[in-house]
């Protein structure tokens, strides 16, 4: 019988057909190949540029063999392909590998989760049903008990090992509002600080709570929910008719690193009767740490966690987290299968499937990017790397400060609990027009010769500059570049500016 295709005999549709299947010896000469790049790659990377400019963006463009507008119909040789890869386009652009990668909330990316992805992809087993891969599944839930026991949670807490923070605090305010309000939710009402990551609101949207009944509320001079004006706005809404349900705390806000006080968020949550979410996508791993421990004392009482392994665990991009006290919650506000994904008898009732425990249904293998590094490492190696970031983020503070005192025009965020610290040129007399310029201008100037990037944010209403050390391969000699490039950069755009300043 005839199905089209007509025109070519089947071996030789066989034949193409089979290409994909690489036996081992064709895989091993591929990834060598590969090696041959990532090998010296990896050697140079703590020289590498944390930004790469616009001559290699001029090169990239003309690559047009590259952007092919459609399918390719013919494959190319592997090594033209990685020669092209590690030639100009992986060195294109921000570089958050580089030990002068200070901007956002870098990590690093260790090259043992590559490994880890590397047998996780090749052996490609399911991990939504626990009985697709049971010993597979049961090294996440060890990643999972580390986590939960790291928070102080207790029996009967577990988590989703979700793609990254905004996905894990997506999930934290579907179990949340599930659980507060069942299938009533229309009328809920969210509450955090106006210091919040976006992926709070961006979630709360998506998942649709709309904008008006979702509430950023005044900080304190530490950047801190200010838990009275949430409790007011909580009455106010009441009053109107709305529900709130769910209030979210910082663990270590993006801007400059606060912690919302953890006693006054469970209190309120507990007068208001409402769900608590801690968002510890930043901070979280500094539990490991003693400092880290003591500053955010009582997180363990939160209903929910986010904390992120690719920020402070120093992963490669692709895994963030979330913890819930009460397991059987996630469970009840995630768990929904079609006919075609029956459920087992037997299937154990303490450990769920992870395909109950998110949005998610496919699912990779995700627990064994964390738990190779740390099985290979132990947990000191991350303690000890976690307890450089707190003192060289003192040392940073502690420099502006003495510049500060010496006379010179910094404004400069409170001693910082974690490891941002957030700065500006802020001589007087100057319009915030001219200030928000001059800070512009700063940042131009550091990242000139491209080995330091810093990055800006908005605090209370002016151009502000933040650097974050989180960088697993940042050392103070890289801190020390930094300050020395910031000095001379504030010298240059005080001088530049003098004029305006002096009138
Ligand atoms: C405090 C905080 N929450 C959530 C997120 C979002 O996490 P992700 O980028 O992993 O989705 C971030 C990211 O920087 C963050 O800093």
């Amino acid at each position: 019988m005839s199905h089209g295709n007509e025109s070519k005999p089947s071996s030789e549709i066989d034949e193409r057909a089979r290409e994909l299947e690489l036996n081992g010896e064709q895989f091993r000469s591929l990834v060598e190949q590969t090696l041959n790049y990532l090998s010296p790659y990896l050697d140079s990377v703590g020289e590498q540029p944390a930004i790469a400019g616009p001559v290699l963006e001029r090169r990239q463009r003309e690559m047009t063999s590259l952007y092919p507008s459609c399918f390719p119909s013919l494959g190319q040789p592997a090594d033209f392909l990685l020669q092209s890869l590690f030639g100009s386009m992986i060195h294109e652009g921000y570089n958050p590998s580089s030990p002068g990668y200070l901007a956002f909330i870098p990590g690093g990316g260790i090259p043992e989760s590559s490994v880890a992805d590397l047998i996780a992809n090749i052996v490609n087993r399911y991990l939504g049903l626990r009985r697709a891969a049971p010993q597979l599944a049961a090294i996440d839930d060890t990643v999972l008990d580390w986590f939960c026991q790291m928070v102080g949670y207790g029996p009967g807490s577990g988590g989703y090992l979700s793609p990254g923070g905004s996905i894990a605090n997506m999930t934290a305010i579907i179990t949340a509002r599930h659980h507060q309000l069942g299938e009533h939710g229309h009328l809920g009402t969210i509450y955090t600080s106006e210091q919040t990551h976006h992926s709070i609101t961006k979630a709360a949207l998506h998942v649709g709570i709309p904008r008006g009944q979702i509430r950023l509320l005044p900080v304190d001079d530490f950047c801190r929910l200010n838990h009275q004006a949430a409790e007011a706005m909580m009455e106010a809404d009441r009053a109107q008719g709305l529900k709130p349900f769910l209030l979210v705390s910082h663990a270590g806000t993006t801007n400059t690193g606060a912690i919302d006080r953890m006693d006054d968020g469970r209190k309120l949550a507990d007068i208001q009767s409402l769900w608590w979410h801690v968002d510890a996508a930043y901070g979280g791993f500094f539990l490991l740490t003693d400092r880290g421990r003591q500053r955010l004392q009582g997180i363990h009482d939160a209903d929910s966690i986010t904390v992120d392994p690719h920020k402070g665990l120093f992963l490669p991009y692709g895994t963030g987290c979330l913890l819930v006290k009460d397991l059987v919650r996630l469970r009840a506000a995630c768990s929904l299968r079609g006919d075609y994904m029956p459920r087992q008898a037997g299937e154990s009732s303490e450990r769920f499937d992870a395909c109950d425990l998110s949005p998610e249904q496919t699912r990779d293998f995700r627990g064994l990017r964390i738990w190779l590094p740390m099985m290979l490492h132990g947990v000191d190696v991350f303690r000890a790397n976690l307890d450089e970031k707190l003192d060289l983020a003192q040392h940073v503070y502690q420099t502006l400060i003495d510049w500060q005192s010496q006379g010179e025009p910094w404004w400069v965020s409170p001693n910082p609990e974690l490891t941002v610290v957030a700065f500006r040129l802020s001589p007087s007399n100057t319009t915030s027009e001219d200030l928000d310029t001059m800070n512009r201008e700063l940042l131009e100037e550091v990242h000139q010769d491209g080995s330091i990037l810093l990055s800006p944010t908005i605090l209370h209403g002016a151009l502000t500059v933040r650097l974050c050390v989180l960088c697993f391969r940042t050392h103070q000699s890289h801190v020390d570049k930094a300050l020395e490039l910031i000095h001379q950069a504030a010298r240059k755009v005080l001088q530049r500016h003098a004029k305006s300043i002096s009138n």
